[in-house]
């Protein structure tokens, strides 16, 4: 069942069936028969027949298409069974770099060349700069119909990204970032069990916003990592700061059932990922020099590339390339101990410096204070132009209005008249946070927005939040829920699917 299989409908084009693999965390298990655990590594070869009309691509090294629709694949480097994948679709390809591709359904390959066109090869480069060799040969992306449940999954040589970052602006663009770091942080050094899925995501995120510093500045960087810090914060008050999820290391006991054990997949949250980040932050802060940190991150893939870990092991290194920081007990200064780190839930101990953003952030905590206010500052307000805002700067000033919210009577239906360019926004991201805006303050008057959203993709990331912010509203929030899921529960992903109906109280088949 974890292999998805998509009616014409449900793709772009709405022509021809699409299938895809999503074997992240512990899906390929119904794909094939194998070791389906990340501390196992091998090599694999696939030959996949498909009918006529159709492309199948492969997370591989090497492929070539043969007689009657048959495709030959061979990944010649040892990989975890969760980045073998697969897709057959109706799909064609572009050019987009020296070792690089798009491959989306014929519909949309215009859009996805244009979004990357020129771009990829550069995040490769610094990555290589920093990290050391790539050495997965190719770097693809493959836009996904619009079910795909994931921003972007590493598959290794051919990322799997969602289409809700064909922006036309590449303002979305840290998706592919991110899974390019991948290449080195959790494809070459992987986490040897889920329960330390941060050594995969948290030393990803460093890695990607290391790229992103390098080409575009620390300004910007410091501000996708503080929409990043709001995601944790809302995450925690969610569950609880010391829900036992919370911690880097998490225990997920083996269980016979769904019903019995932790699945891993249900281990996915904010914390390996913005948590992780600041505890390789706060390394990076004990060695104090950004150049001897980079070094000691391409020592790292080096001593450990093709191989599966455990964060003892990764501390240990670090504690052995610096041994000075190991003499001064470093590692166990109080409050920051690394045990403390791995296994304490909670807020992170420490929190990188994210003052360079401050230049592009303040405007944004200003302006949402002004629209917090009981009376309106108009004048205040309309001295404010945004139509220059990047994207992220408009991200941060809704999660600053979205904290605040409920506003008081009215505001947000000013501010919706006003700023057409974010309640009309194409951006997934912003309409993620504009259609939370709405369900936060019980706009009625802008439920369609969630539901056109909820009905466009299936992100879940994007799904989750909204569903649990209409069950957790009134009743009409909650009517729209139902409808809604009713509407597109045969689109989503199983996986999504069954959080939802956890959500909604539904009962969910084992
Ligand atoms: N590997 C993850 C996606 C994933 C995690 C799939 C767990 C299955 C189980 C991927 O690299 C990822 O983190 N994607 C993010 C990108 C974001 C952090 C820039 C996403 O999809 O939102
Ligand atoms: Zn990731």
């Amino acid at each position: 069942p974890q292999v998805c299989w998509l009616a014409p409908e449900q793709t772009a084009g709405k022509q021809k069936p699409y299938m895809y693999t999503q074997g992240q965390a512990v899906l390929n298990r119904s794909f094939f028969p194998g070791f389906d655990t990340p501390s196992v590594k091998c090599t694999y070869s696939a030959t996949v027949k498909v009918p006529e009309g159709f492309t199948a691509v492969m997370s591989a090294t090497s492929w070539e298409k043969q007689k009657d629709n048959t495709f030959v694949f061979k990944m010649s480097q040892p990989i975890p069974s969760y980045l073998i994948a697969l897709a057959v679709g109706d799909i064609v390809s572009a050019d987009v770099g020296p070792r690089s591709r798009v491959w989306a359904e014929p519909c949309l390959i215009e859009a996805a060349k244009k979004e990357y066109d020129g771009v990829i090869e550069e995040f490769l480069a610094v990555g290589e700069k920093l990290f050391g060799p790539y050495v997965w040969g190719r770097y693809d992306i493959l836009f996904m119909p619009p079910s795909f449940p994931f921003g972007g999954m590493e598959n290794p040589c051919l990322t799997f990204v969602t289409p809700c970052l064909l922006a036309g602006d590449r303002s979305l663009v840290d998706v592919i970032i991110h899974e390019i770091s991948h290449s080195w942080f959790g494809n070459l050094v992987t986490n040897a069990t889920w329960g330390e899925f941060w050594l995969n995501e948290g030393f990803t995120m460093y890695a990607q916003r290391r790229i992103s510093t390098e080409v575009y500045g620390l300004a910007y960087t410091c501000l996708e990592a503080a929409t990043g810090r709001a995601l944790l914060r809302q995450h925690m008050d969610n569950t609880g700061e010391d829900h036992p999820l919370n911690k880097l290391r998490v225990v997920i006991e083996p269980g016979f059932s769904l019903f019995l054990g932790v699945n891993p997949d249900d281990t996915y949250n904010e914390t390996p990922y913005e948590k992780g980040y600041c505890f390789v932050s706060y390394l990076a802060h004990l060695v104090g020099d950004q150049s001897k940190f980079d070094a000691f991150l391409q020592a790292y893939v080096n001593r450990f590339k093709f191989q599966s870990i455990t964060a003892d092991d990764t501390l240990g290194f670090f504690l052995e390339h610096f041994p000075e920081l190991k003499e001064k007990g470093m590692d166990s200064i109080p409050g920051f101990e690394f045990d403390r780190w791995l296994n304490t839930p909670g807020w992170p101990p420490y929190l990188p410096d994210l003052s360079p953003g401050e230049q592009l952030m303040k405007p944004a905590d200003e302006l949402a204070e002004l629209w917090a206010a009981d009376s309106l500052k108009m004048e205040a307000i309309e001295g404010v132009d945004i139509t220059a805002w990047r994207t992220y700067q408009l991200v941060y000033f809704l999660d600053q209005v979205l904290q605040k919210s409920p506003l008081p009577e009215g505001n947000v239906e000013r501010l919706s008249k006003m700023y057409p360019k974010i309640s009309k926004a194409q951006n997934a991201e912003l309409r993620l946070r504009w259609c939370q805006i709405i369900l936060k303050n019980n706009l009625e008057a802008e439920y369609s927005k969630v539901k056109d959203f909820l009905h466009s993709q299936g992100k879940q990331k994007y799904t989750l939040p909204l569903y649990r912010a209409m069950w957790g509203g009134s009743e009409s929030a909650r009517a729209l829920a139902m409808e809604t899921f009713s509407a597109t529960a045969p689109q989503l992903h199983v996986n999504v699917q069954n959080y939802v109906k956890k959500i909604l109280g539904l009962e969910v088949a084992e």
